[in-house]
C-alpha cells in the first residue's frame, strides 16, 4: 500500500487578520432558519467545492487524545430530511443546502483498538465527555467555516425530542449518541444581532464570580430582547423558565436522554458502574 502524498505547503495570506476584523466576522455571526432554495422549494446544493471545505473544516477541529470521538451524518434524502425535521421539531432542517446531525462517536476507537488486537476499556462518562466535545469542536468549526464562505446556519438541539427515534432513522449503532443537527445555507431571513451575557459573569479572571443579584438583574436587562417575538418586547426569564425552569422542557428531555445513553451504552450512573462490578 502506497503512502499518501506528503502535504503541500499551503499558500496563507501573510497578512494576519486585524482584531477590528475577527470582531466584525463574529458580529456577522446570526442563527438564521430561513434559507434561500431552489425555486420548487428543494435544498439549493452548495457548490462541490464549498461543501468540501465545510466539511475539510470539520475534520480539522483539533480532538481529544488524537481520537477524533465523534462522527457526523449528512442528511441528503428528502424524505429523510422531513422525517428528522419532524422527530427535532425544526423544520429547517428540509430546506437548508446542507443538514447534519451531529454525534458524539467512541464506536469507531473501539473498533480500531479490536482491529489491532486491543481489549476497549470501559469508560462511559468519559465517552460523553471528550465525545461531546469532539463533536462540538468539529460542528462549531463546520459553522465558522461556512460563516466565512458568505453561509449562516443553526444549531439544533431539538434532536432531545426525538433522540429514539432519531438513533432507529440513523441507523447509530451503540457509542454513538446525537448531540444536536447542524444547518447551513443562505440566509433568506434578516436575523437579529443577539445580545450575550455581559463578559464580567462570563469570562472570570482566576477566581470563579458568582456574580451580585445586581449584575444578575442587569443581564436579565441586556437579554432580555432575545425573546422579543413580532414586535413584542422579551422577557429573558420567562423564556429560560420554559427550557429550565420547574415543569420546562428541559425535565421532559431528562428521561429521554438518559434511555438513549442507556440504550447507546453510554450510562454511567450507578447501575452502569454496579453492572460491571465481579
Ligand atoms: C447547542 C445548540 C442548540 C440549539 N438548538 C436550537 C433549536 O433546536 N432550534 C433553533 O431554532 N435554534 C437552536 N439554537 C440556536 C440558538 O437559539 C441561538 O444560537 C441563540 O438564540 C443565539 O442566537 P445567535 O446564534 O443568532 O447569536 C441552538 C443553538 C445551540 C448552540
Amino acid at each position: 500500500m502506497s503512502l499518501p502524498p506528503e502535504p503541500q505547503p499551503v499558500d496563507v495570506p501573510s497578512r494576519s487578520l486585524t482584531p477590528q476584523q475577527v470582531t466584525a466576522f463574529y458580529d456577522a455571526h446570526r442563527t438564521v432558519r430561513q434559507y434561500v432554495t431552489g425555486p420548487d422549494g428543494a435544498p439549493l446544493p452548495l457548490p462541490q467545492g464549498h461543501l468540501e471545505a465545510i466539511l475539510h473544516a470539520a475534520q480539522r477541529a483539533p480532538t481529544d487524545a488524537t481520537a477524533q470521538l465523534y462522527s457526523l451524518v449528512r442528511l441528503t434524502r428528502p424524505e429523510l430530511r422531513a422525517r428528522i425535521a419532524e422527530l427535532t421539531t425544526n423544520a429547517h432542517i428540509a430546506t437548508a443546502s446542507e443538514a447534519f446531525v451531529v454525534c458524539a462517536d467512541v464506536r469507531r476507537v473501539r473498533r480500531v483498538l479490536e482491529v489491532g488486537g486491543k481489549t476497549p476499556g470501559h469508560w462511559p462518562a468519559i465517552a460523553v465527555h471528550f465525545g461531546i466535545g469532539d463533536a462540538v469542536m468539529a460542528g462549531t468549526n463546520l459553522l465558522t467555516a461556512a460563516e466565512m464562505l458568505g453561509y449562516q446556519g443553526c444549531w439544533i438541539g431539538g434532536v432531545m425530542n426525538g433522540l429514539g427515534g432519531i438513533i432507529d432513522e440513523l441507523g447509530l449503532p451503540a457509542g454513538v449518541l446525537p448531540f444536536a443537527a447542524l444547518t447551513v445555507g443562505r440566509p433568506a431571513e434578516q436575523a437579529p444581532y443577539r445580545p450575550r451575557v455581559p463578559r464580567p459573569l462570563v469570562i472570570h479572571t482566576d477566581t470563579y464570580h458568582s456574580g451580585s443579584d445586581e449584575e444578575i438583574r442587569e443581564a436579565i436587562e441586556v437579554m432580555n430582547p432575545i425573546a422579543s417575538r413580532g414586535g413584542q418586547p422579551g422577557d429573558w426569564v420567562r423564556l429560560l423558565n420554559s427550557y429550565f425552569g420547574a415543569g420546562g422542557g428541559m425535565e421532559g428531555r431528562e428521561p429521554k436522554l438518559v434511555a438513549a445513553l442507556r440504550r447507546q451504552g453510554l450510562w454511567a450512573g450507578e447501575e452502569g458502574v454496579e453492572a460491571r462490578r465481579p
